[in-house]
């Protein structure tokens, strides 16, 4: 399963925290589309980039991150077929696998320490879809609203 991660400048040293973590599970594998230093970008930039991965199916998952994890996620849910959850606690995290089948986690490298954030990624990445009626009927109507 392909996974693509990428951060603005406020959650660099999260994104490699975060790809820790992701080495852990032998069957992810990530691509990284940056951004690399410390050099100001724009967290738009980087919400298109990942979820072009995701948009074209070359990506199943994304994980975004900015300061706050707020502008990269509200960026990313502007995408069609992009359901992004900002994140800052495991239960979210779980709830956003299970009940909105989220295909994008967001988090805030200036909000979360390094610890609660490696929980909150093995929380949405262990957690599958509760594949529901009533959670499948909500999601399509996600999908109903963005192609209004
Ligand atoms: C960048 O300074 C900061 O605005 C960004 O990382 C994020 O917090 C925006 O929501």
């Amino acid at each position: 399963m392909k996974l693509t991660i990428g951060s603005d400048h406020g959650a660099v040293e999260l994104k490699e925290t975060v790809k820790a973590v992701l080495a852990e599970y032998p069957d992810i594998e990530v691509n990284d589309v940056g951004t690399f230093g410390t050099t100001s970008v724009d967290y738009p930039d980087i919400a298109e980039k990942v979820c072009a991965e995701i948009t074209s199916g070359r990506s199943e998952w994304g994980i975004v991150l900015c300061g706050t994890g707020i502008g990269i996620s509200i960026a990313a849910n502007k995408i069609k077929g992009i359901r992004c959850a900002l994140c800052n606690d495991v239960f979210s995290a779980k709830k956003s696998r299970e009940h909105n089948n989220a295909n994008v986690l967001a988090m805030g490298g200036r909000v979360l320490g390094f610890g609660p954030a490696e929980e909150i990624v093995r929380a949405w990445i262990e957690t599958p879809f509760s594949n529901d009626e009533r959670h499948n009927r909500r999601i399509g109507k996600i999908t109903a609203l963005e192609n209004r």
